[in-house]
């Protein structure tokens, strides 16, 4: 696992090539359950599927959340997410398809389309927007919220996008294409690292009697969401739009992930933080006086400043 301080780095050498290591896991983890996503909406009435709910946040420390959206009915997401803030953590937008607009309060915009992620670190605060940039289609894709340690909560906010020609990719000899979003996987460094958390975000494309092998570090937390197809994970079947949490099998080195027929899945896992969480909607902090503290910077329009 890599530690380095740098917070990004595209590994254009590991673009599109062909994976000749193939990471060995000699036990794997199982699945401890499985979850049903809660239909919900959020923004101006944006429909989407809540799949990593409140009460799931220790357990999968340091992920606080996972939204899935898709639709073809622009009706369920033309409205977007107006502005709204963030404080005390990171957002991760994966636009599986669509366009969506997002500017925020530190002065960053970025178009997000078909295949990109956008990585928002809202630190102390920003106030930002997400707006659709069409009228008709279809529009899927994630947003995945990862907590900030307490020393990180009050950084400055950052930002990147990439598009989905920009994030590092590898197929295995399996012929698994691997978009390796954060962390390593086969070799290939992520588009964003992160030393606290040691996110490992994985969009895997698995064809029929695929075997896909992933190293974990047994203390991470870890779950697999199946957003095509059907796949095996360590013995139980995870069908479609299905979140697999997967056991801390102290033994266990990492997980295999099998597939029957073509299906395409993302696999997260990370390094639990093991600190208070208090969340009040967008902000996040260890303590109820920092919640009180976030709400009363915005009332006074103090939550988006750019200067310290
Ligand atoms: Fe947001």
């Amino acid at each position: 696992m890599n530690t380095s301080t740098t917070t990004t780095g595209i590994a254009a050498s590991g673009t599109g090539a062909a994976a000749s290591d193939s990471a060995t896991v000699t036990r794997a983890r199982g699945v401890e359950r499985l979850v049903t996503g809660q239909a919900t909406s959020d923004g101006a009435g944006v429909k989407l599927t809540r799949v990593l709910t409140q009460d799931l946040q220790r357990r999968l420390d340091p992920f606080l959340m996972l939204d899935a959206f898709g639709s073809d009915d622009p009706d369920d997401y033309i409205a977007g997410f107006p502005d709204h803030p963030h404080r005390g953590f990171e957002t991760v937008t994966y636009m599986i398809a669509g366009r969506m607009l997002h500017r925020d309060s530190a002065g960053h915009e970025g178009l997000l389309e078909n295949g990109g992620v956008q990585w928002m670190t809202a630190g102390r605060g920003v106030i930002h927007s997400e707006i659709p940039q069409q009228e008709h289609g279809v529009m899927e894709g994630f947003q995945l919220w990862l907590n900030l340690h307490s020393s990180e909560k009050m950084n400055a906010p950052w930002y990147r996008d990439f598009q989905n020609a920009q994030l590092p990719k590898v197929t295995t000899a399996d012929g698994v294409a691997v978009t390796v979003i954060a962390g390593d996987s086969h070799g290939v460094r992520g588009a964003v690292m992160r030393e606290r958390t040691q996110p490992l975000y994985l969009d895997l494309h698995l064809p029929r009697g695929a075997r896909f092998a992933q190293p974990l570090p047994a203390g991470h937390n870890a779950f697999v969401y199946v957003y095509r197809g059907e796949v095996v994970v360590g013995g139980t079947s995870v069908p479609s739009q299905r979140m697999a949490v997967l056991a801390n099998d102290p033994q266990a080195d990492g997980v295999v992930i099998e597939a029957g027929a073509d299906a395409r899945v993302l696999l997260i896992a990370g390094r639990p933080l093991k600190e208070p969480i208090v969340q009040y909607g967008p902000f996040v902090m260890n303590t109820k006086d920092e919640i009180y503290q976030a709400l009363s910077d915005f009332r006074d329009g103090r939550l988006g400043e750019t200067a310290a």
